[in-house]
């Protein structure tokens, strides 16, 4: 491996193994790292880190961090250091099936943030001092600034913030990544703050670069390994249903002068269903769409390629293996369509607002009243987290929530009376859309949005339960009748799965 990619020389002669590196973190410090849906995650230190706190716990010493990021990470980096039992508590957003098992047993606390919070609540002082961010870029330039890589999340803030700085230079990450990236540097606290400027999606208001002050530089690793992300489950028939049943809805939109014909800045939330829907844009008509969005999956990269799209922001990649190959092949050719941008432009609630974002995103469950619950299985396990949806849907011109009508093969219905937690409330949530069809619920009131829910969303074989459940609910409330509810049995609904015994998540 050559140094071709840290031409600065105070920086390179920072240059050490990921052994040392890591011995610059200490039991106890809060770690910013950097890592966005499984993209620009820094791939030495944590595995270093991971084997230091193995040493340290065989050794009967205590060694645990807190571990903060843009969102999701790898296996490399969450799993890990999951593994090893290092991770005290870990914000604003994660994946990973270990960590997510050790939140649920209750070792790890979990800070579920809104993505464009997590800087914030930072600079704020909600969480406390920052003692060492571990960062991966594509370059280092003579003059010291850092050329981003596949996704910028909470970098400038870990860089800005933390007091030490790891650095970890990876020569997968394209060069060309040089002119990909937007990094606003006129935040400013309450009340000092202006408006962000941005009015429309692929608009530049910052630098190409990360900054970082050389002094705080104790360690420099260089890398050469890709990000990881998981492959997409391929498009079903259910995934094509709902993505057919938003893009009639466009339609629709269109033809009632609420939408403009090239529609409104699109984004699209993380996971299956969310990226199935953006292949229905692929056989639809609208032309010259852009994207205002967090994560780049490979729908938005299909539509992109298709000339669909003719730009999109966002902050990071969400790519599967295939989709990165795609990518890192033609970098070049989408200089200019993409712009990655830190997560609190992204998802900023102000700009979401000014451009009329419409925004797409997967739930787990509605009830039906509309409220939403995005993160939590059976009321008390978490799932991922709400990462950015609240960002988008509280803030955009059109939302819709997608979710198949039943999981786990039917046995439980994504419909239920009362969401067993709620991340989006029935003031927030626009249209539900599940295989069976969409619900339209803007301008209704609550009990008008129920029967439109339960006939056009759930499945078949709940919708009877579901009926009766609100008959009962309005017979037996007559002085209660705005949102009628039958409480015990509403929260007791999933009751029938658990009595299986089957475990979830
Ligand atoms: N009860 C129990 N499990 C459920 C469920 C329910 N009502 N609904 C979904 N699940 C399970 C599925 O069975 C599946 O489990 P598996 O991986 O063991 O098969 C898993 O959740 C994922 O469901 P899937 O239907 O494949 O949807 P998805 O990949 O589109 O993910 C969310 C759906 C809600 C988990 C995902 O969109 C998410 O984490 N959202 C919150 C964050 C977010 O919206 N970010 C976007 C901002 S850009």
């Amino acid at each position: 491996m050559t140094r071709s990619r840290i031409s600065c020389p105070v920086l390179a002669r920072r240059v050490v193994g990921a052994e040392e590196a890591a011995a610059a973190i200490r039991p106890g410090d809060s770690v910013g790292i950097s890592g966005f849906t499984g993209a620009g995650y820094p791939k030495a230190v944590p595995a270093a880190l991971a084997r230091r706190v193995g040493e340290a716990r065989r050794r009967g010493e205590e060694f645990r961090v807190q571990l903060w990021s843009g969102a999701s990470t790898a296996p490399e980096v969450d799993g890990v250091l999951a593994e090893a039992h290092a991770v005290s508590k870990r914000l604003p957003f994660q994946s990973d099936p270990v960590l997510r098992r050790l939140i649920n047993e209750g070792e790890i606390e979990y800070v579920d943030a809104h993505l464009s919070h997590s800087a914030q609540q930072m600079w704020f002082g909600f969480y406390g001092p920052l003692d060492v961010a571990v960062v991966e870029v594509a370059a280092v330039l003579p003059n010291g600034l850092l050329v981003p890589g596949s996704s910028v999340g909470n970098n400038k803030t870990w860089l800005e913030q933390a007091d030490r700085v790891i650095l970890e230079v990876n020569q997968w990450q394209p060069r060309d990544f040089e002119g990909f990236h937007d990094v606003y540097y006129g935040t400013r606290l309450p009340p000092h703050r202006a408006p962000i400027q941005l009015t429309s999606a692929m608009q530049r208001i910052g630098d190409p670069y990360l900054r970082v002050d050389p002094e705080k530089v104790v360690a420099v690793v260089e890398t050469d390994a890709p990000d990881r992300n998981s492959a997409l489950k391929p498009l079903d028939d259910d995934s094509r249903a709902m993505g057919e049943a938003i893009v009639d809805f466009l339609r629709h939109e269109v033809a009632a002068d609420r939408l403009p014909a090239d529609l409104l800045p699109l984004q699209s939330g993380v996971g299956n269903v969310a990226n199935a829907v953006m292949a229905s844009l692929l056989d639809a008509e609208f032309r010259g769409l852009t994207a205002y969005t967090e994560v780049i999956q490979d729908g938005l990269l299909d539509l992109l390629d298709a000339g669909i799209l003719s730009g999109v922001s966002a902050t990071s990649f969400g790519l599967s293996p295939d989709g990165v190959a795609r990518f890192n092949d033609h970098v070049a050719s989408y200089k200019g369509r993409i712009l990655l941008r830190s997560q609190e432009i992204s998802n900023h609630p102000e700009v979401v607002r000014r451009l009329g974002v419409i925004a797409i995103n997967g739930m787990i469950e509605a009830d039906i009243y509309g409220n939403v619950n995005s993160t939590h299985l059976m009321a008390s396990s978490i799932m991922n987290g709400i990462g950015g949806s609240g960002d988008f849907a509280r803030n955009a011109y059109l939302n819709f929530f997608v979710s198949p009508s039943t999981a786990k093969g039917g046995a439980i219905s994504s419909v239920v009376p009362f969401v067993s937690h709620v991340d989006h409330t029935e003031h927030d949530v626009q249209v539900l859309v599940t295989e069976q069809g969409l619900a339209d619920l803007r301008g209704l009131s609550p009990l008008a949005r129920t029967s439109r829910i339960i006939d056009r969303c759930a499945h078949p074989d709940y919708r009877d339960q579901l009926h009766d459940y609100l008959a009962r609910s309005i017979a037996e409330r007559p002085h209660a009748r705005h949102t009628p509810h039958l409480l015990d049995e509403a929260l007791s609904w999933h009751q029938r799965y658990l009595s299986t015994g089957r475990m979830l998540p």
